[in-house]
C-alpha cells in the first residue's frame, strides 16, 4: 500500500481505481477520492497523481490535463488581506477626492489680468 496524498491518506490502489472508474484527470481524481484536497491543496501529491494517470492510461505526462486552482493556494494571514483592503481603499478615496476637486484649468482668470 502505498500512499500518494498524505494529507487525505489516499492510496495509489485508490487512484488506480478511480482511473478504472473513468477518471482522467487530476481533477475527477480530486472528486472521486479526494487526492489534493488536503491542506497542501495537491502541492506535494499532484505530479504522483498525475504520473499514476499518465501510467495507467499510458499517456505522455504532458497530455495529463493539469488541475484546476483556486485561490489563495496557500494559506495568506488575514493580516496581509485587511493590509491590501486598506491600501486599496485610500487609493480609491484619493480618486473620488480628485475628482470631486474643481479643475484648475476650468478657473475662470483673475479680473485686472486680461488686457
Ligand atoms: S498531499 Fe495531497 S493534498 Fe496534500
Amino acid at each position: 500500500m502505498k500512499i500518494v496524498c498524505r494529507c487525505q491518506d489516499v492510496t495509489e490502489e485508490e487512484v488506480v481505481a478511480a482511473i478504472r472508474q473513468g477518471a482522467t484527470t487530476i481533477d475527477e481524481i480530486k472528486r472521486l477520492v479526494r487526492a489534493g484536497m488536503g491542506p497542501c491543496q495537491g502541492r506535494t501529491c499532484r505530479r504522483l497523481v498525475s504520473q499514476i494517470i499518465s501510467r495507467e492510461l499510458k499517456k505522455p505526462m504532458a497530455e495529463i490535463y493539469p488541475p484546476t486552482f483556486r485561490p489563495p493556494n496557500r494559506p495568506v494571514p488575514f493580516a496581509l488581506v485587511m493590509a491590501e483592503y486598506e491600501r486599496q481603499a485610500a487609493e480609491d478615496r484619493k480618486k473620488a477626492e480628485k475628482s470631486a476637486r474643481p479643475d484648475k484649468a476650468a478657473k475662470p482668470a483673475k479680473e485686472g489680468k486680461h488686457p
